[in-house]
């Protein structure tokens, strides 16, 4: 490895990453095609002797750069981005050079306690409350099914985990309508079946009715249930709707349910004092997610994961064996014991030249400066005849209907909408994606990507302008 990383090997492969940067924004968002071609164009067998470093570099540039989907353009406003950001590329770059294992702390302290440290930055960068304790994970999905499996055994006082469900009664899971789907996945591979979750129907502006969940978990009482769990949401992934946290925890208060909030997407914009009005509530949750890989350059995978007391995660997931003795247990940390992987990720070393490169006032800036795109963005699509946001706008979340004159049926909006989704999409300089919402299919622009600039907005709205005059 010494001598490789000593030759031009290095150089060349920055060169392909610096020349992939340089030409990203002339190239398509969404690659050029068809389904099955990278594969075909791969041979059936693997090698029998080695192949050059430069031959596989080729390759690289000419079979999997043109069918890469760009996530990384400033025209990229489709799903959430998963963004990056130079200093976040250089912490991946080292941890991938060291190839060390943070599974314990003997395994690397100082990623266990870089981790410890990050983990505190980023719960007081984010107004979270002070007493919490974190630890990075793969994805929100894993943060999730990791607080369900603990909700599980406070509620079963473990005995899920010794003896399996065997005469318990059914498990309820409550959340939203509108919840992310990885709420019900979670529920599905902890064991509690996807039946037992119950989707709370949601007021007008898409947060969970907590008088229609109030009524749901009395009435599973009464049924003989066993309720344990409210999953809420701060931002939901179609329109980024926000429920109401403090009155989902009152009612997690008097049934004794573990709050669980997921903030997967919005989580990042709370760096930001004026946006933690819809945080209020937060002291009563039981456990927390949000991904600075979407929203807070830093690149996949990494999802900052809250427990209120990290007892709740320790004594379920510490499971010690032989060959994992440390020489060290008292007063340290092993995240191992956190979650269920055992081998982990040196996560934290992005997150700190992220946290140390951009400081408290470069991450605010960028994200105000997207809160005020979107806004841009608002004005000037809504002021185009036609077009209506059916939801408030929250933070950089458009969503948007066309609905011309001319056209008088919901049916006819939604194809409508979607021609002019396609149209923007195969135009190649932006990639967004749309979704359904009470029937309703919208278009939804999320200007978050860590080059996003005024002109790609300007672009952007000037396409749909050029479009929307074809269909008026
Ligand atoms: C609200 C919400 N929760 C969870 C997730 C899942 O995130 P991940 O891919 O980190 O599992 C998403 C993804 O967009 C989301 O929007």
């Amino acid at each position: 490895m010494l001598t490789e990383l000593r030759d031009d090997k290095w150089k060349a492969l920055l060169d392909l990453l610096q020349h992939y940067y340089s030409a990203l924004s002339d190239q398509s968002v969404k690659p050029q095609v068809v389904p099955g071609s990278v594969y075909a164009s791969l041979p059936e067998q693997l090698p029998d002797t080695p192949e050059s470093f430069e031959k596989v570099l080729s390759d690289t540039r000419q079979l999997i750069m043109p069918a890469l989907t760009h996530w990384q353009h400033p025209g990229f406003m489709a799903l959430f981005p998963s963004n990056s950001s130079f200093p976040s590329l250089a912490g991946e770059v080292i941890s991938s050079g060291v190839a060390i294992n943070a599974m314990m702390w003997d395994t690397s302290p100082a990623a266990t306690e870089l981790e410890q440290r990050m983990m505190e930055w980023l719960r007081d960068l984010c107004g979270l409350p002070s007493h919490w304790q974190g630890v990075l994970q793969d994805t929100a999905s894993t943060a999730t099914l990791t607080a369900v499996i603990a909700a599980r055994e406070k509620k079963t006082t473990h005995r899920v985990k010794n003896d399996g469900f065997s005469g318990l009664p059914k498990m309820i899971l409550y959340t939203s309508e509108h919840a992310h789907y990885s709420v019900e996945k979670a529920a599905m591979s902890a064991g509690i079946g996807r039946n037992n979750v119950r989707k709370i129907q949601c007021n007008a502006d898409l947060s969970m009715d907590t008088d229609a969940l109030r009524m749901q978990v009395e009435a599973d009482l009464q049924d003989g249930h066993l309720p344990f769990m409210v999953c809420a949401t701060l931002g939901t992934t179609s329109t980024l709707a926000f429920d109401h946290l403090q009155e989902i925890a009152a009612v997690c208060n008097a049934f004794d349910l573990w709050l669980h909030v997921d903030a997967a997407y919005a989580g990042s914009a709370f760096i930001l004092e004026e946006e933690r009005g819809v945080m209020a509530g937060i002291g009563a949750a039981d456990s927390y997610v949000f991904n600075p890989h979407k929203w807070l350059f830093t690149q996949f995978d990494c999802s900052a994961f809250y427990v209120s007391d990290p007892d709740d995660l320790l004594t379920v997931f510490s499971v010690s064996a032989e060959y994992l003795k440390a020489t060290r247990e008292q007063g340290i940390i092993n995240y191992k014991d956190w979650g269920i992987p055992l081998g982990r990720r040196f996560r934290s070393l992005k997150l700190w030249y992220v946290l140390r490169t951009f400081g408290r006032k470069g991450l605010q800036d960028k994200i105000s400066r997207h809160l005020e795109l979107a806004r841009t963005l608002q004005q000037r699509l809504t002021a185009m005849d036609g077009w209506i946001m059916p939801y408030p706008m929250h933070m950089n979340v458009l969503c948007l209907q066309y609905r011309p004159e001319r056209l008088k049926t919901l049916a006819e909006w939604n194809e409508v909408t979607r021609n002019i989704l396609d149209e923007i999409n195969s135009d190649g300089r932006f990639y967004l994606t749309g979704t359904t919402v009470e029937e309703m299919f919208l278009i939804r622009i999320v200007p978050a990507q860590t080059e996003v600039s005024r002109d790609t907005i300007e672009a952007l709205a000037e396409l749909i302008e050029e479009i929307t005059m074809r269909y008026a």
